[in-house]
């Protein structure tokens, strides 16, 4: 019997339940760093490899401006250019999956069906992360540029948002990659068929 939709929420599992791990039992994480990995396979990867390597950057900043070894102004100069990126690209990457390869993945390997559900649902809850991090950053970014006083509260909120993000964002790429890059290495591109 499958666990509770809420024992599977993005905020609370722990990994995939095993009846959604069949693919990687096929085709496990050691295989994937082959040279003959799928391009497709390969290209998802980089991007979740991007993301990871966005927000480590981002939460480094934090972690320096909370031990006093940043200013705030070059902690900003920094962080919203990055901040607009991971967004942006997070967000594409979401309408990509959620729009085209998710149903795709769904028609091809239909025992997958509720494991593609469910990293659905979870773009739902990065998406309300997203909008917490777009006002936060906003609010930062406005203090900052007319000199408010409430710059260090500011950033304080987005850190926080950040902070909440971070672990969400990272089960999910986690979780994504068990089902998607064996899928695609044992069936091929989705869309290509
Ligand atoms: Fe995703
Ligand atoms: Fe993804």
């Amino acid at each position: 019997m499958s666990e509770p939709a809420d024992a599977l929420a993005l905020a609370a599992r722990a990994g995939l339940p095993p009846e959604f791990l069949y693919l990687r039992e096929a085709f496990p994480r050691p295989r994937w760093a082959g040279a003959g990995l799928d391009p497709v396979a390969r290209h998802w990867l980089a991007m979740h490899a991007g993301f990871r390597s966005q927000q480590a950057g981002m939460a480094d900043l934090v972690v320096r401006w909370r031990s006093g070894g940043i200013e705030i102004r070059d902690l900003h100069g920094a962080m919203i250019p990055a901040l607009q990126q991971i967004l942006q690209h997070l967000d594409a990457h979401h309408r990509i999956e959620s729009g085209h390869y998710f149903p795709a993945m769904q028609r091809i390997e239909p025992r997958i069906e509720a494991g593609v559900a469910l990293l659905d649902r979870d773009h739902d809850a990065i998406h309300a992360h997203i909008e917490a991090l777009v006002t936060t950053g906003r609010a930062f970014h406005q203090a900052v540029t007319t000199g408010g006083a409430e710059a260090d509260d500011r950033l304080r909120r987005l850190a926080d948002a950040l902070d909440r993000a971070r672990p969400e964002l990272a089960r999910h790429l986690d979780d994504e990659e068990d089902i998607v890059i064996p899928l695609i290495a044992l069936r091929g591109d989705p869309l290509a068929i």
